[in-house]
């Protein structure tokens, strides 16, 4: 029985103050950490803040990337030991925004996704096609290869305790929502690719979350679906009300 996690990204929103106010707010509304891993992936000015914000709470933190060398001459990056020094659990890996506009490839997701479990952090590895791609029939293809080639070189042990965020890119901040069917296809293909390269034990542990468009109206359903595992939210984990309905749907 895998154990459902429903992560935050909140992208480039919010001020530190904002930030805290939010925690604040959900600290005592969010589910025991033995029925559902709740977190929050915020972005690295606040990080610090929040892990001492959400100390008393089962709300665990994450950032959004990270550098994969842990320290170097890197001017506005922030690496793994300083993450892990800080007490973030979580790191976001290849998230399509960090592909489409800061030039993450597959080989640069690779590395940190090997960092990430080196350095003792938890990495939400996100896969996912375009509309174009999806319309030109190759998702399928597009999703083994990005998940194949971010998860060379890693232990069955660490697969065992990767998050892979199934994110169509035609579904992000679009409204968009995948049916549920249609998510769960492609979570299953990842969960396919990961027994292929694996074995069926394996891919039985690893935790596929869906992303795009969720919201409190469309998760249940989403998470009802046989290989979703969780969700990856963006827009909805914003504001305190949808973020806690989102976490009691996944609990
Ligand atoms: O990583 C979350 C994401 O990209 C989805 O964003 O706003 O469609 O929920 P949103």
């Amino acid at each position: 029985m895998r154990k459902p996690i429903i992560a935050g990204n909140w992208k480039m929103y919010k001020t530190a103050s904002q930030a805290k106010e939010f925690v604040e707010q959900v600290n005592g509304l969010v589910p025991d950490a033995d029925k559902l891993d709740s977190v929050i992936c915020a972005p690295s000015l606040f990080l610090s803040q929040l892990v001492n914000s959400a100390e008393s709470s089962a709300l665990k933190i994450g950032a959004q990337t990270m550098h994969d060398k842990g320290e170097g001459a890197f001017t506005g990056e922030v690496s793994p030991v300083q993450l892990a020094d800080l007490g973030v659990d979580y790191v976001i890996i290849g998230h399509s925004e960090r592909r489409q506009y800061f030039n993450e490839t597959d080989e640069t997701v690779n590395a940190k996704v090997k960092s990430a479990f080196s350095h003792k952090l938890k990495p939400i590895l996100c896969v996912g096609e375009t509309d174009e791609q999806r319309e030109a029939g190759q998702m399928e293809n597009i999703v083994e290869t990005q998940v194949e080639k971010a998860v060379e070189g890693l232990t069955d042990a660490q697969i065992a305790e990767l998050v892979i965020a199934y994110e169509p890119i035609w579904a992000i901040g679009t409204g968009k929502t995948a049916t549920a069917e249609d998510a769960n296809e492609a979570c299953g293909i990842v969960r396919k690719k990961i027994a292929a390269l694996y074995s069926d034990e394996t891919a039985e542990k690893v935790r596929i979350q869906y992303g795009g468009s969720v919201k409190p109206a469309n998760i249940q359903e989403l998470l009802s679906m046989e290989h979703i595992d969780g969700a990856l939210v963006g827009g909805a984990s914003l504001e305190t009300e949808s973020f806690v309905k989102l976490l009691e749907a996944g609990s």
